[in-house]
């Protein structure tokens, strides 16, 4: 029988089994929630997500997957969820109980031969249609029901005159739910793009998103490996800057670094970023040009040249 884990909880507060399969979605390869068969799984460590949608919806498909009887710890820092574990398993039909340490809140029990009320987290957090973005979207995904503004910038500015410069091979780093990519395939010069994410769930309704031949969405950490992307005419992104909620500057860095290496010579990087990001250095070190295009007071666009 299958060991579940979810995320990385710290090791002072839980250890996992040593063969426990990772199911969460953001780690690529892992093992997909709604895949795994009902009341097979032995037990579950789960670092709980902190939106609550999400929460609720992950929390629902770990206890299905679980057998009646099974064992789980399910924790989440106090400020990102935690204080409501404890009343959100009762929901379920859980009896737990609960311990606070290092800021966590910890809820151990085990999975009741009877769940209540997991059909509707689980719809609530499934994929499912936005319409405000004529796209299939879901809880967790970066701004998931609605167009980023900064990623609307980048759209506008490389639209009209400046889409015509996109043209051959691309790929747009931390693809999300596809926005970005869709409205780069509207230049007829595109001959591929691949959307890169680390999260399992954007790839997947990226592939729905953007429906064009030319598209293929992998599910790849940015900063685990080289790329296997290289040669590219161009690349756009919106990179990321939060690492579990944390300002991480070293990730958008990381994406600029390895945009220089997917990139051929003479190859362009198009990306969008809130103003008071320094990734100045970063472009200066892995391309030989570049240049602020747009800047709207709360993000800036900015094109490089390898
Ligand atoms: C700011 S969002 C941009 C999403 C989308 N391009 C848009 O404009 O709406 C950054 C994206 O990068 C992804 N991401 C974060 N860390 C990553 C990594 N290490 N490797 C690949 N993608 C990553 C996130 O999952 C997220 O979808």
């Amino acid at each position: 029988m299958t060991h579940l884990l979810y995320g990385f909880p710290h090791p002072d507060l839980a250890s996992p089994e040593l063969d426990a399969s990772q199911t969460s979605p953001l780690v690529p390869g892992a093992m997909r929630l709604p895949e795994i068969a009902a009341d097979s799984a032995a037990s579950l460590l789960m670092l709980a997500p902190a939106g609550s949608v999400e929460r609720l919806h992950d929390m629902a498909l770990a206890l299905m997957a679980l057998a009646p009887g099974a064992p789980f710890t399910i924790m989440a820092p106090m400020d990102r969820g935690g204080s409501r574990l404890a009343r959100e398993l009762a929901a379920f039909g859980c009896v737990v109980s609960d311990e606070a340490r290092r800021h966590h809140r910890i809820c151990t029990g085990e999975r009741p031969a009877t769940l209540t009320g997991i059909e509707a987290a689980v719809a609530a957090g499934n994929l499912q249609p936005v319409d405000a973005i004529f796209a299939f979207s879901q809880p967790g995904l970066f701004s998931w029901d609605r167009l980023d503004p900064g990623t609307e910038l980048l759209i506008e500015t490389l639209s009209a005159e400046k889409m015509r410069g996109l043209k051959g091979a691309g790929a747009d780093f931390g693809c999300g739910w596809g926005g970005l990519s869709r409205a780069v395939l509207e230049s007829p010069h595109v001959v591929s793009l691949t959307g890169i994410d680390v999260d399992g769930r954007a790839c997947e309704a990226a592939r729905i998103n953007v429906d064009d031949p030319r598209f293929t969405a992998a599910w790849r950490d940015l900063r685990a490996s080289g790329p296997d992307l290289t040669g590219l005419d161009f690349v756009v992104m919106n990179p990321p800057f939060h690492a579990t909620s944390l300002e991480d500057r070293g990730l958008g860095q990381a994406f600029i670094e390895q945009a220089g290496l997917s990139l051929r010579k003479g190859g362009r990087l198009w990306l969008v970023a809130n103003v008071h990001l320094p990734y100045e250095r970063a472009l200066d070190a892995s391309f030989a040009r570049w240049e602020l295009v747009e800047d709207d007071g709360a993000y800036k666009v900015i094109e490089a040249v390898k």
